[in-house]
C-alpha cells in the first residue's frame, strides 16, 4: 500500500469511528488538527506519514468518553494500523505521540519526545485556541452544563491533574485555566507564530466579554 492508500484508509476508519461524536471532537476537529499539522510539518524535518497518521488517529477514543481510560485510544488505533500492515516502526511512533500529546499528560514528565509529537501537539493546541477554541470551549461547558461566567469564582491556576477532569467551574475561567496558557507553550516556530495571533483575538474577545458583562460596551 502506498502511504497515500494508508492516509486514505486512515481517513476513512477515523471519519467512521467518529460519526457520531460530540462536535468539540468530531471529524471537524481532526480534519483542523490535520491541516494544522501539515502545515507546521512542512517547516520542521518529520516524518509526515507519522504526523499525518497521529494527527488523524490522536483523538479516537476520547477517554472523557471512555471512564477516563486513556489506553483505548492508542489500542484501538495499533490494531487499526497493524490490520494495515503498516511498518511497526511508524506504528509505535503514531502510538507514543497518542500517549504523549494530551495537555494532561502536561502535568507529568513526558516520557517521549520527538519533533513529529512536537508538531501533532502543535497543531492540536491551536484548535483549542481563537475564534474555534473560543466555540469550543462554550460548547464543551455547554455539554457539561457550565456557567457561562461566575465573578464569585476565581479561576484555580494550580489544579492537579484529577482536579483539572473534575473541574465543574464555568467556562470563562477555562481561558485562563488552559486557553491563555497555551501560546507560550508552543513548540515549534509555525506554531508560535500562528498561536499568538489567535492569543490576542482571545484577549480582544475577553475584554469585549467583560465590558459588556460590566455594561461598559
Ligand atoms: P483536546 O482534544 O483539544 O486536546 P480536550 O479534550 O481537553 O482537548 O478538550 C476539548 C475541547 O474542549 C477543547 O477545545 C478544550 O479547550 C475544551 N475544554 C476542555 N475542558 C474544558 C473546560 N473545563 N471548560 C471549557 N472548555 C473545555
Ligand atoms: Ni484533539
Amino acid at each position: 500500500m502506498t502511504e497515500q492508500e494508508l492516509i486514505h484508509r486512515t481517513e476513512q476508519y477515523v471519519r467512521k469511528t467518529l460519526k457520531d461524536s460530540e462536535s468539540g471532537h468530531n471529524w471537524f476537529h481532526i480534519e483542523r488538527v490535520w491541516k494544522n499539522a501539515k502545515q507546521i510539518g512542512q517547516q520542521e524535518n518529520v516524518n509526515m506519514l507519522v504526523v499525518q497518521l497521529a494527527a488523524l488517529l490522536h483523538d479516537i477514543a476520547d477517554s472523557k468518553f471512555y471512564h477516563g481510560d486513556e489506553t483505548i485510544g492508542p489500542k484501538m488505533a495499533r490494531s487499526f494500523l497493524e490490520k494495515q500492515k503498516t511498518d511497526t516502526s511508524i506504528i509505535d511512533h503514531v502510538i507514543k505521540i497518542m500517549e504523549n500529546i494530551s495537555f494532561r499528560s502536561g502535568y507529568e514528565k513526558l516520557s517521549f519526545l520527538s519533533t513529529e509529537l512536537q508538531v501533532v501537539q502543535d497543531a492540536d493546541r491551536l484548535d483549542a485556541i481563537g475564534a474555534i477554541g473560543i466555540a469550543r470551549a462554550f460548547h464543551f461547558g455547554g455539554y457539561k452544563n457550565r456557567e457561562i461566567y461566575d465573578p464569585a469564582i476565581p479561576p484555580d491556576l494550580n489544579m492537579t491533574k484529577e482536579a483539572y477532569k473534575k473541574s465543574t467551574s464555568p467556562t470563562i475561567n477555562h481561558f485562563y485555566e488552559k486557553l491563555l496558557l497555551l501560546k507560550d507553550k508552543m513548540n515549534t516556530i509555525t506554531g508560535k507564530r500562528i498561536a499568538e495571533e489567535r492569543h490576542i483575538f482571545m484577549e480582544t474577545y475577553l475584554q469585549q466579554f467583560f465590558a459588556e458583562w460590566n455594561g461598559e460596551a
